[in-house]
């Protein structure tokens, strides 16, 4: 790939889960010896880069995502020896390493938190959101907490509420103190210097309030299931201000050598194209969420992709996600076979890929028992957590048939039960399977690595004339380019897609199983088939 273009333009980005991606002292918890051992892994799926999630110290309220020292690691995740040691095997294999920033919110345990709350007029105390009841006595507004419950916890010591818009154990920070802000981009100072390549920064539309709080009003689409969507976040969201904090942490990361990335949680569709930051000074990559939130259907899927296509600004660079830690397992929403097809899309659409762990082998969610249920939301709402719990898509990687599937020792109790089917899907077993879900996934990233029209080339929707069946090309100057083709249905047709071209080469089938030259004037794409087809000018 030309050394002007970015790594985090033409790589493949995987997110490893630190609990739930390998356990080296048998406790049960992944931690990063485990990350460490399992490295060479990593680089054989031909990704670039790793994002970790949270690995600091956390009373784990959150599973890391209430963070109560931004520059220290936990001790279940290892020693900041053991994470040195980490960053470094990665950069000796040309992996680059991203850690989870989570600015919005601390720990109730953080030491800035327990100072503000301790008096009102602590120096801190504004670093926090805290404010008087209302006069009869009520909330200070009407936002609730993400995982149930009012936004708001009285505190009896100095009589005031502070604001948490998800754990009660999550206070929000106040980035309208400068001090604030000055802090957080000390804690990122500390993992730059280290040599870390950038930050996936967590719930970032947040991190700026309505200057007044004023009270959300209710939001009609809502389904009636999660009471924290019964309201539109017109003043907890996107507020204008908050490009001001995210350009400031683009300016940090800028003003060190190297490709530093900043990596933005955005949520809905659309919210994405306002953190490139109108100069494209904040986020080069805003998360996009949109294969993951739209039905999976030809149609849905190539409307998000044009919308995308059309909106994100000149000079910005798409991007696209198909699973994480807090989404079902997309071979769970999509079901096995469209699995493969969904991967096919994420790794030849215009767009850094954003994999997560354990999906290059199809795991899926697992259900979890009642009494084994960990994620605060669906413990804080048992009668909806089905709906709202995230454990079923974090449980452990299924490295091979043996006891505890590789992740942990023999007699160790993993933290999340393990999938019934991990003696049938796991590493090993499809490492030695040549048309497994893991041979696809690497197949597809070493196209991309050898094809740089998938990697950077442009789109173009190519229309096929059959609504199950979505196709486009990707080019490049110089390029002979691909044309791919994705059924999302469950019937075979043949078709005429000679405005393209008048032949091609299969580079690449979802089952594995097809090769050759096919005349795209009588194209058969079999049920459930992606084909990649390198164009033959
Ligand atoms: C983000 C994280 C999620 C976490 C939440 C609060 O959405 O991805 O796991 O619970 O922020 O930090």
């Amino acid at each position: 790939m030309s050394d002007s273009i970015p790594w985090w333009q033409s790589g493949v980005i995987y997110q490893i889960y630190p609990r739930s991606f390998q356990d080296s002292n048998g406790d049960g918890v992944g931690d990063l010896p485990g990350i460490l051992q399992r490295l060479d892994y990593v680089c054989s799926l031909g990704v670039d880069a790793v994002w970790i999630s949270p690995i600091y110290p956390s009373p784990m309220h959150d599973f890391g995502y209430d963070v109560a020292d931004y520059t220290g690691i936990h001790p279940l995740f290892g020693t900041m020896d053991d994470f040195d040691q980490v960053l470094e095997a990665a950069h000796a294999r040309g992996l680059r390493l991203i850690l989870d920033l989570v600015p919005n919110h601390t720990s109730d345990e953080h030491p800035w938190f327990l100072e503000s709350r301790s008096s009102r007029d602590n120096p801190k105390r504004d670093w926090y959101f805290w404010r008087d009841p209302k006069p009869d006595g009520g909330l200070p507004n009407n936002w609730r907490g993400a995982f149930g419950g009012p936004a708001w916890t009285f505190d009896p010591q100095t009589g005031q509420y502070y604001l948490h818009q998800f754990d009660p154990h999550q206070p929000e920070l106040n980035y309208r103190n400068p001090e604030v802000l000055a802090a957080m981009l000390d804690a990122m100072r500390f993992w730059l210097d280290k040599g870390v390549d950038g930050f996936r920064v967590d719930v970032i539309t947040m991190m700026i309030k309505d200057v007044a709080l004023r009270d959300n009003p209710p939001n009609p689409e809502w389904d009636g299931v999660n009471p924290a969507d019964s309201l539109k976040p017109v003043y907890s969201r996107n507020q204008p201000e908050v490009h001001e904090i995210v350009r400031a942490m683009r300016r940090l990361l800028d003003s060190y050598p190297g490709d530093r990335v900043l990596i933005g949680e955005t949520w809905v569709r659309g919210e994405y194209l306002q953190y490139y930051g109108a100069a494209l000074d904040e986020c080069q990559l805003p998360f996009n969420f949109d294969l993951i939130r739209t039905p999976w259907t030809a149609h849905d899927v190539c409307a998000a992709v044009e919308y995308y296509e059309a909106g994100v600004p000149q000079g910005g660079w798409p991007n696209y996600v198909l699973g994480n830690h807090d989404q079902p397992r997309v071979a769970s929403r999509v079901g096995a076979n469209q699995a493969r097809v969904a991967q096919m899309a994420l790794l030849t659409l215009r767009g850094t890929p954003t994999c997560y762990y354990g999906d290059e082998i199809g795991m899926e969610n697992v259900p979890i028992p009642p009494e084994f249920v960990q994620d605060p939301p669906a413990v804080r709402q048992p009668e909806i957590a089905d709906a709202v719990g995230r454990d079923p898509e974090r449980t452990p990687m299924q490295w091979d048939a043996g006891p505890n599937a590789g992740f942990s020792a023999q007699d160790a109790t993993p933290w999340l039960p393990l999938a019934a089917d991990y003696a049938t899907r796991n590493v090993a077993m499809q490492e030695r399977d040549s048309t497994s879900p893991l041979a696809l996934f690497r197949a597809l990233t070493d196209l991309r690595r050898s094809e740089p029209a998938l990697a950077v080339g442009d789109y173009a929707t190519v229309k096929t004339g059959v609504a199950d069946i979505y196709a486009y090309t990707r080019t490049a100057p110089g390029c002979a380019g691909s044309l791919i083709v994705l059924n999302f249905g469950c019937e075979a047709h043949t078709l005429n897609l000679s405005a393209v071209g008048f032949r091609a080469e299969i580079a690449l089938a979802t089952e594995l199983q097809r090769g050759g030259v096919v005349e795209l004037a009588a194209l058969n794409v079999a049920a459930n088939e992606g084909l990649v087809l390198r164009l033959v000018r």
